[in-house]
């Protein structure tokens, strides 16, 4: 799966977001080990605080179908400029692919590719 055939998934998922609160939308495409791709949207709660991203929506759906091996994320989010995923949400894909290549996009789909450790160096573990 190529970076631009996995940034098209996130962009077909962000339309499903439901954001009324902040209409910001976001949508997430998670290419497991295996070669399957899981989608996300963020999803919004009028109780603010129960609100979950798109990049979460979409590993606890691929981990909940028993899939924990990935390879890369794309990220296309509302807005102007990269959008970068958020601290909770790099904490969350750490706990399953320390390695994993992140696609983030901008308005025009250009891209750029960190892996998860360039974004969190320095993460909690549990000891
Ligand atoms: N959001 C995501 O879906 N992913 C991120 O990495 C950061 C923010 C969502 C949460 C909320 O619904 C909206 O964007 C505005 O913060």
């Amino acid at each position: 799966m190529t970076n631009e055939e996995l940034i098209a998934k996130a962009r077909q998922a962000q339309q499903n977001a439901y954001a009324p609160y902040s209409g910001f939308k976001v949508g997430a495409a998670l290419l497991s080990g295996d070669g399957k791709v899981f989608t996300g949207c963020n999803v919004e709660n009028a109780s603010y605080g129960l609100s979950v991203c798109a990049e979460r929506t979409a590993i606890f759906k691929a981990v909940s179908e028993g899939i924990k091996e990935f390879a890369a994320m794309a990220i296309a989010g509302s807005g102007e400029g990269f959008i970068y995923p958020c601290g909770a949400c790099l904490q969350v894909l750490a706990e399953f692919a320390p390695e994993i290549k992140l696609i983030i996009t901008d308005e025009k789909n250009r891209s750029k590719e960190y892996n998860l450790q360039e974004m969190l160096p320095r993460l909690f573990v549990l000891r």
